[in-house]
């Protein structure tokens, strides 16, 4: 996708397939939908009297409007002015980016962005009308036999169209934008491709590719033999399960700065991503239904990668790591057993009293390793509880951490790139629910807060820096119809990253 700025007033004279303009629910023209329905002698307003409701979400395309030079205006319902707001602002790029794929248009121009809206700035929508554009553009075709070609999406080019003294800030915008939106989109295809496709060596490939492409980063992949000379042995005994080899991956991206001799740097940020390729539970094996959808158990990885990708290509001014610990959990001969103790890299020996809490099981290994890096922060991002969807739905990913300013700076990235997360409790109360007869932990907690002793069990491995966690069971993929990755919280950890640097 290729994004940019125009700044000329005269909107009916900008030729384009595509311009869109926005509306109100209360019949309130955009300044744009304004300018528009004078050039053509309201043929805006004569429509928005009966034909047009400007619900939010919605939109009309005229076409051929005399006095206006472009061949079709989308009208984009905005909903009532006064409840307008970014959410519904980005919702908005997307019906129109949406409309451009649909119609086989290869570019189109927006005038959204230039309204006003509580909590934004021009650069804030910016960036969301550049992530709308590259979420609207996805297209899965990976594994399909063959696929229509006319299927897919030809729009190769958005057009902002803002005021002179805003263009800067709107390219800056674009600029992060089309860097998420691709951080995204690669998130989405990694969470879509099948099991027996992506399986942990793809994503350690996955990884690799992105070093090859971005200077700034460079990627490591430890194999079975290295991660036991790690005595990782709580992530190993889950990988035992299954004749895929596991991968430890280790992305890091230094900014150019870093090099420069004599300049202070900042501790690194290290993001920890889940990245179980399938979970069909082990020993305590999950019901038939719905299994597929483990495929996705992988998204925390994909979400570590796909922020690496765009902090590379932002070019972030602050050291990142990203650490992926990646396996299957199957059941076999050689699977973790209820019962069974494993020794963590930590020391700390943990029971396991159900082999499909194997999440924590693999993250714990990797939360140990990431105090080597002697992190400002630590953030891991897992697919691991259906409790949390049971909590929270598919709406807010369930944030985790003990340390309120990080946990503030999380809800903020979420709230301004409408990603967002809500925050639930930590409390050592519920770390009881922990206790073993025969072992320093339990691997799991019993049926009460399960998301909450999920995130307890990581926090014993947490002790040495700020940590955050983030449960995107009910966020990062879609169930029915529109079965698959979503490519969240790529945006909350960029902008997150964004904001630190
Ligand atoms: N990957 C699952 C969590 C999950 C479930 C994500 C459904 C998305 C949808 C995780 O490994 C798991 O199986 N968790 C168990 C934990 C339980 C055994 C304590 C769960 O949520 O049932
Ligand atoms: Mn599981
Ligand atoms: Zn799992």
């Amino acid at each position: 996708m290729e994004f940019s700025t125009q700044t000329t007033a005269s909107l009916h004279q900008i030729k384009t397939a595509a311009l869109a303009v926005g509306v109100f629910a209360d019949g309130m023209l955009s300044p744009a939908a304004d300018i528009i329905d004078h050039a053509s002698n309201g043929a805006l307003r004569e429509v928005l009297k009966s034909e047009f409701l400007a619900k939010a979400g919605t939109h009309l395309a005229l076409r051929r409007l005399t006095g206006v030079v472009a061949a079709r205006i989308i009208l984009i319902g905005l909903g009532k002015q006064d409840s307008y707001n970014a959410a519904t602002h980005a919702n908005a790029e997307f019906v129109f980016a949406n409309y451009c794929v649909q119609a086989h248009l290869s570019e189109g121009v927006s005038t959204l962005a230039a309204i006003e809206c509580p909590n934004s700035t021009m650069r804030s929508r910016a960036q969301a009308a550049a992530v709308a554009a590259g979420r609207a553009t996805y297209y899965y075709d990976a594994t399909f036999g063959k696929r229509e070609h006319n299927a897919a999406p030809k729009l190769k080019k958005i057009i902002l169209s803002v005021a002179r003294n805003q263009a800067g800030q709107a390219q800056q915008g674009l600029s992060s934008g089309g860097a998420i939106a691709a951080g995204m989109n690669l998130a989405r295809e990694l969470g879509n491709l099948p099991g027996n496709i992506c399986t942990p060596t793809y994503l350690g490939q996955a990884a690799k590719k992105l070093a090859k492409e971005f200077k700034s980063l460079k990627a490591e992949v430890l194999e079975r033999k290295q991660i036991e000379a790690l005595k990782m042995g709580s992530f190993l005994s889950v990988a035992r399960g299954s004749y895929e080899a596991p991968a430890f991956i280790i992305l890091r991206h230094s900014p150019a700065s870093a090099k420069t001799a004599g300049k202070t740097r900042k501790a690194p940020i290290v993001l920890v991503g889940k990245g179980i390729t399938f979970d069909a539970g082990g020993i305590s094996i999950k019901p038939a239904g719905n299994m597929d959808e483990m495929k996705y158990d992988m998204c925390g990885a994909a979400s570590v990668l796909g922020a690496l990708r765009a902090v590379a290509e932002i070019g972030l001014d602050r050291e990142i790591i990203g650490l992926i610990p990646s396996c299957e959990n199957l059941p076999s001969g050689r699977a973790n057993k209820p019962g069974d103790v494993v020794t963590s890299m930590s020391g700390q020996t943990i029971e396991i009293l159900n082999t499909d809490a194997e999440g924590r099981l693999v993250l714990c290994d990797a939360l140990t390793y990431a105090e080597r890096f002697k992190p400002a922060a630590v953030i891991d991002i897992a697919t691991l509880t259906g409790a949390c969807i049971v909590a929270l739905g598919h709406v807010n990913s369930g944030l985790f951490s003990k340390d309120d300013a990080l946990a503030e700076s999380l809800l903020r990235a979420g709230r301004d790139t409408n990603d967002t997360a809500w925050r639930l409790p930590l409390e050592d109360a519920y770390q009881e629910q922990l206790h073993s007869n025969f072992a320093d932990i339990a691997n799991i907690g019993g049926p009460p807060a399960g998301s909450v002793t999920a995130a307890c069990f990581l926090s014993r491995f947490t002790k040495s820096y700020p940590w955050a966690h983030l449960d995107i069971a009910g966020t990062a993929w879609r169930s029915g119809k529109e079965k698959g990755a979503t490519g969240r919280p790529v945006p909350l950890l960029v902008q997150y990253l964004l904001d630190q640097a």
